[in-house]
């Protein structure tokens, strides 16, 4: 699979998670997707930076769109940190800035889906794509 191929089902499962932690009902159930979410979002943020990011930062083609998207991972991080510390998971104001963080990350992702995927597409070739994603799913189990 290229790594495109793998981020897109990331952001999938990443979305489904969110779902239940922003409209869930059932506490439990939200606070587990939250503890999966954050594992996996922090693992993906990361590996994305430093696999795809970092390449595409190289080329001046797609040098500006990396940046930005490295810009967002750092907000969406912070915000992430935050919640993770909180020791109200379940009160309004966590789960005002839960919101916030959904409604960044759906922005972030579609951009990148978009916007990211193309220019990827165009500055590198399918063979670089797949062997990145190769170097993605390592990268991602050792930090989860
Ligand atoms: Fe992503
Ligand atoms: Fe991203």
């Amino acid at each position: 699979m290229t790594i495109l191929e793998e981020i897109r089902r990331d952001h999938e499962r990443a979305k489904a998670l969110l779902e239940t932690i922003v409209e869930g009902h059932d506490n439990d159930a939200r606070l587990d997707a939250f503890k999966e979410f954050s594992s996996l979002i922090s693992a993906h943020n990361q590996a994305e930076t430093e696999i795809l990011y970092r390449a595409m930062e190289k080329n001046e083609e797609s040098r500006f769109i990396a940046l930005e998207g490295e810009e967002e991972h750092d907000v969406a991080d912070r915000l992430l940190e935050s919640l993770k510390k909180s020791s109200s998971k379940t009160s309004d104001r966590w789960l005002a800035r839960a919101k916030v963080l959904k409604e960044l990350l759906e922005h972030h992702v579609e951009e990148e889906e978009d916007e990211a995927f193309d220019k990827a597409e165009e500055v590198f070739s399918r063979e670089e794509l797949e062997a990145m994603g190769g170097k993605f799913t390592a990268r991602k189990k050792e930090l989860m």
